[in-house]
């Protein structure tokens, strides 16, 4: 009697424990990325996962993958898709392929003016409404993280539109990004950022663009004579999750991880500018590559040559939202203005100052 008692403790007791056990397997969040560690978006994916380990108390386990270990661009939508990872932060040139041609609006050139134009843009009805575009494709963006304004090089100096010409620039698979060098009369080679470093090496392609820090972290200046800091576009990213994942987790989870983003995002925003002009500042040390600064005369004929390709993309993006940005960009300076013109306080009286 005293036996089949026990037995039958023993029988509960495994019972209950059984699924405390299944309770304790985390959760696993597999983050695939294209990046090194050490960018903007490497060091706010490693934030994230603290942050969100720490406030769920292991809970979630969040395994970063970065430099397209796991995946290489095209392949991660996929991925995404199937479950084989569950967020990405995708630079926002890559949602064409998916059929999401309005995100092709950050790509068109110069249509940034400033960084505060940018975040209204990203954190408000605009960037509400390009996100909806993705969930009935089973895909939640969750966050606009930054990287920065682009920078051209190659291996001959780029000053005058002309220095493009035939020149074989890589781009990402954009087609405004495509247009962009046709625009300049160079031939783009669209290709997965993990290929750059070797095609640019073997002299597959003459020249590329990108923001310092990925140049850097890619080792690109190695193989790039020279480097133009014309600030002609931008590149940033789209946190996303699946769909069907993020809405399958537990409520209390979810508002943690949301909370953990956020600081993530604040966070990313917060070191890009910086990690890009250290990465200036390293490639400059490095004197691989001449830098070359674009006279205001040139940039404006840059601006010349690139403008058209927002009136060739209105279709594609959409007139009323590339319409919005500029509104938004008005916006801004008008404020700056506003701003320049308000007197400062007056200091306090005190002494004169003495002669
Ligand atoms: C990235 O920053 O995620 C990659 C950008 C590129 O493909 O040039």
């Amino acid at each position: 009697m005293k036996l089949h008692a026990f037995i039958l403790a023993l029988g509960l007791a495994a019972a209950l424990s059984a699924p405390m056990a299944l309770a304790q397997q985390p959760i696993v969040i597999k983050f695939s990325h294209v990046v090194a560690p050490n960018t903007p978006k490497g060091k706010a994916a490693d934030y994230f996962k603290q942050l969100a380990e720490e406030r769920t108390r292991g809970a979630v386990k969040v395994e970063v993958y970065p430099n397209s270990q796991l995946y290489k661009d095209h392949e991660e939508m996929e991925a995404l898709n199937v479950g084989a990872v569950q967020m990405l932060a995708p630079s926002l040139a890559k949602f064409g392929p998916l059929g999401v041609r309005a995100f092709e609006l950050f790509d068109l050139p110069y249509i940034f003016p400033n960084k505060e134009t940018l975040y209204r843009v990203m954190d408000g009805e605009i960037g509400t409404r390009l996100f909806s575009m993705l969930e009935p494709r089973g895909i939640l963006g969750l966050a606009y993280w930054d990287n920065g304004f682009k920078q051209m090089s190659a291996n001959k100096p780029l000053r005058s539109v002309a220095d493009f010409k035939n020149l074989k620039m890589r781009v990402q698979s954009s087609k405004v990004l495509e247009a962009q060098m046709k625009a300049l009369g160079a031939r783009p080679q669209v290709m997965a950022f993990s290929d750059v470093y070797s095609k640019l090496r073997q002299g597959v392609v003459d020249g590329t663009e990108n923001p310092m820090s990925n140049l850097y972290t890619q080792k690109m200046h190695e193989v790039q004579k020279h480097l133009t800091l014309s600030d002609h576009g931008y590149l940033g990213y789209a946190v996303i999750v699946n769909k069907h994942f993020w809405d399958g987790l537990p409520a209390d989870i979810r508002v943690t991880l949301n909370k953990a983003m956020a600081d993530a995002t604040q966070y990313e925003r917060d070191i890009a500018q910086k990690e890009n002009e250290e990465s200036l500042a390293a490639v400059r040390r490095a004197g691989t590559t001449q830098i070359h600064v674009l006279p205001y005369k040139d940039r404006i004929l840059w601006h010349q040559a690139l403008l058209p390709v927002h009136k060739e993309f209105e279709d594609k993006i959409g007139r009323d939202l590339i319409q919005a940005v500029y509104k938004v960009a008005a916006q801004v300076e008008k404020e700056k203005v506003g701003a320049a013109k308000t007197p400062a306080p007056k200091d306090k009286p005190g002494p004169s100052p003495s002669r």
